[in-house]
């Protein structure tokens, strides 16, 4: 499987914040925010990964983020040149995905609870059809929300419905069979002139091939494009990360955990950073 991250868009609701620095740059606590998706993807198994961003910040995450051989993985890069909605990622990456199934990932999800990995491994190693996952949210009219019968089946997804039928929003995490690229090049743009997810994961809905697991209580899903949810997902990472010692989305500890990577390699990362990060790394490396 191969995975995707988008990480444009023009982050409208944090400006002035994001007018010269992109939003999935920005930190969540102690590292920068496309860490927490990205080492979803990472825990998923997923080791060759296309970032998309800006045609301006494509660059920077390239930077950012290099070949990903420093954490026994590849990345590549490609430009969504305006934000013509999430679903277009497929088109952008069509050659990338070639005959492989695929997960993608929006940038400013964060994903955290007991057993996230076999969660993920799980909904990576479909054979067909797609998988997307619901959380029983407050505020449900901002995302694509679920609809059931009576019988608890789902029946639609709206999105950003003004009186949404559930408060289960559909989570920015999701992992298709490769009939995406054809599903993508059916659906049209909507009246906001964007191809949106919702589209496909309704087109996969109407062949029966939709698998929606809903995320139990126990988990946190944040996703950060505001000042008020940018705060909060960091004081949450805070929260845990110093009660326990253990850091979360530390995409060079997954690699290593995952077996990716060597402890030299580890240290060398870790020595090249003087930071408490750098220093979380050095004592990864040194506990057994
Ligand atoms: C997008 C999708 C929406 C989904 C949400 C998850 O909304 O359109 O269906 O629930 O991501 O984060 P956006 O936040 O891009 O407006």
């Amino acid at each position: 499987m191969k995975g995707i991250i988008l990480a444009g868009g023009k982050a409208t609701r944090l400006h002035p914040v994001t007018k010269s620095v992109c939003k999935q740059m920005l930190p969540v606590y102690d590292k920068p925010m496309i860490y927490y998706p990205l080492s979803a993807l990472l825990l998923a198994g997923i080791k060759e990964i296309l970032i998309i961003s800006t045609p301006q910040d494509t660059p920077r995450f390239r930077h950012l983020l290099g070949t990903g051989s420093q954490l026994g993985v590849s990345f590549s890069y490609a430009a969504q040149k305006e934000p013509k909605g999430i679903a277009e990622s497929f088109l952008i990456g069509e050659k990338f995905i070639g005959k492989d199934s695929v997960c993608l990932v929006l940038g400013d999800n964060i994903f955290y609870g007991d057993n996230l990995l076999g969660l993920l491994q799980d909904a990576a190693g479909i054979d067909s059809g797609a998988v997307v996952f619901g959380y029983y949210v407050k505020n449900p009219q901002r995302y694509g929300v679920i609809a059931f019968d009576r019988r608890h089946k789902v029946v639609s997804i709206d999105e950003k419905p003004a009186k949404p039928k559930s408060n289960y929003a559909v989570c920015g995490i999701y992992f298709y069979d490769n009939e995406v690229l054809k599903i993508v090049k059916k659906i049209r743009p909507s009246p906001r002139g964007e191809l949106e997810i919702t589209d496909v994961n309704n087109a996969y809905l109407k062949k029966g091939k939709l698998n929606v697991k809903l995320l139990s209580r126990g988990y946190a899903w944040l996703d950060a494009g505001t000042p008020d949810t940018l705060i909060d997902a960091s004081i949450f990472i805070k929260t845990v990360e110093d009660r326990q010692g253990l850091k979360i989305g530390c995409i060079e500890e997954v690699a290593y955990k995952m077996g990716l990577i060597k402890k030299d390699n580890l240290k060398k990362i870790a020595s090249g950073m003087v930071s408490g990060y750098g220093a979380y790394l050095s004592k990864v490396c040194a506990d057994e």
